[in-house]
């Protein structure tokens, strides 16, 4: 333990926290770290062994551990626990002091906050942290929003003890604002809809094919060697593997089937919503995450349908083979769907983002690192401006040549009644995209017949309305 000031003060010594500050003091940064609860105070006192950490249970005290003007980072739980603890600093802070959430803030809470503390002169950054608990203490991905002024002075640490590609840290200034904040929701979105698909490419290949969770190792540790390499495959390989201490079982057939959330996908499709940017994948994530969770209901449907229909023919190879490619072609559409929406979000509201920049820092430490993420950051790089990644060449190019596998696998799941709407979704948004024509001009039709919204027409400009016959 030391004596002399800190360099950065960590409020909130959770998981994430703990680990934040024991990587920070590994690149040789002093850091204080605060909670109110004793004993996790208590738990990084005894990991902080050499490192230059010290740390306390009392705020004053915590507060006259730090270098002046101070740094001050939260990692608490998003919500009114941030606002607790802006209450708590404020009257022990002064003007040139720096605020930064490192939590999973909403955006909208963020401007309030950066506001409140704007008026007082104090700068606040906010900071998407991905990589859970061990990317936290070995190199997360950290997507930092705000005064680039504010950001200068914590970017030493921040690279410091980001995970690092090809000798790049995996952490940049995005943009103003929320632009951090907002960056890590679609994040999180985009997690929500790779998880989805690969959940149900686990369905179809255990129901539908019969594969033991062995085979499903094997297969999903192939995969990972392969194009569909990345941080979410590698943990779904390893996770067939695991065995239950309790019943000796493999521990995913004793896992309830209802999946938990926090919130931020949700969010992400909430605000698509908003902007009216199409996001169905990760839409369907999130309402599959619900459906998963009300159980009963799901029962007393089980009860009053007929079992599923037939079980996948074809040659069992094959369809893994077609398995993979629709896995491939869905994760690219998933991507396409977020960074969509954050051009348009980046638009409208002002945080200037560089998506080969996001792409970049998302290649390493992060949920949602993947292979891909190599071509999608060339093709921000080669169009910056890119309004969906669909429209690069060589994206465009993968998606066409697995579009047949992903049209046979979805023909598969909904014959064999396995629900796979991720997929599903993900053949629909390519195939609107590229339709010469769809049926809304039938909407636009149906929305004037019924309340005089009036309609385009395809042979003059303006807008039109008809008294329909039959009105
Ligand atoms: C990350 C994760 C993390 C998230 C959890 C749980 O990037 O490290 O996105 O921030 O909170 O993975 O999210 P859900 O509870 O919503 O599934």
């Amino acid at each position: 333990m030391k004596k002399t000031l800190c360099e950065l003060g960590m409020v909130g010594l959770g998981v994430m926290g703990r680990n934040l500050v024991l990587n920070m003091a590994d690149h040789g940064h002093s850091i204080a770290g605060y909670d109110q609860d004793a004993l996790k105070v208590e738990l990084l006192k005894q990991e902080a062994e050499h490192r230059d950490i010290c740390a306390a249970a009392s705020l004053p005290e915590f507060i006259g551990m730090l270098r002046v003007p101070r740094i001050v980072m939260m990692l608490v739980p998003a919500g009114p626990p941030v606002d607790a603890v802006l209450r708590d600093l404020l009257p022990h802070l002064q003007r040139g002091d720096l605020v930064i959430d490192g939590g999973n803030s909403h955006f909208t809470d963020f401007d309030v906050r950066a506001r409140a503390l704007a008026e007082r002169g104090i700068p606040f950054l906010g900071v998407g942290i991905s990589g859970g608990e061990r990317g936290a203490r070995h190199g997360p991905s950290l997507m930092p929003g705000g005064p680039p002024e504010a950001y200068e002075r914590v970017r030493p640490i921040f690279e410091a003890i980001a995970a690092q590609v090809d000798d790049e840290p995996c952490v940049t200034w995005l943009g103003p604002g929320a632009a951090g904040h907002y960056v890590k929701m679609v994040h999180n979105g985009i997690e929500y809809g790779l998880m989805r698909l690969i959940a149900e490419t686990y369905d179809l290949m255990k129901r539908g094919l019969g594969l033991t969770d062995d085979e499903l190792h094997d297969v999903y540790a192939r995969w990972n060697q392969e194009e569909l390499g990345s941080y979410l495959l590698e943990i779904t390989a390893h996770i067939f593997k695991q065995t239950d201490d309790r019943t000796g079982r493999r521990l995913i057939d004793v896992i309830l089937d209802e999946a938990k959330q926090n919130g931020t996908g949700m969010w992400a499709s909430q605000d698509a919503m908003d902007l009216q940017v199409p996001v169905p994948t990760l839409d369907v994530a999130v309402a599959m995450r619900n459906l998963s969770a009300i159980e009963t209901v799901r029962a007393a449907a089980g009860r009053l349908f007929p079992p599923a229909a037939s079980a996948p023919a074809g040659d069992r190879a094959a369809l893994i083979e077609r398995l993979r490619n629709a896995l491939y072609a869905g994760m690219i559409m998933t991507y396409a769907q977020g960074m969509a929406l954050l051009a348009v979000a980046s638009a409208k509201r002002g945080y200037r983002l560089d998506l080969g920049a996001v792409a970049r820092i998302w290649r390493g430490g992060c949920i949602i690192r993947a292979r891909l993420l190599d071509d999608i950051q060339a093709a921000f790089r080669a169009r910056p401006d890119l309004p969906n990644l669909l429209l690069d060449p060589g994206l465009a190019q993968k998606v066409s040549a697995r579009l047949a596998s992903l049209r046979q696998i979805v023909v598969m799941a909904s014959e064999s009644g396995i629900p796979a709407p991720g997929l599903m979704v993900s053949l629909a948004y390519v195939d609107s995209f590229r339709s010469a024509s769809l049926p809304a001009n039938l909407i636009q039709a149906q929305r004037d017949y019924f309340g005089a919204h009036a309609y385009e027409r395809m042979d003059a400009k303006g807008s039109f309305h008809t008294r329909w016959d039959g009105e």
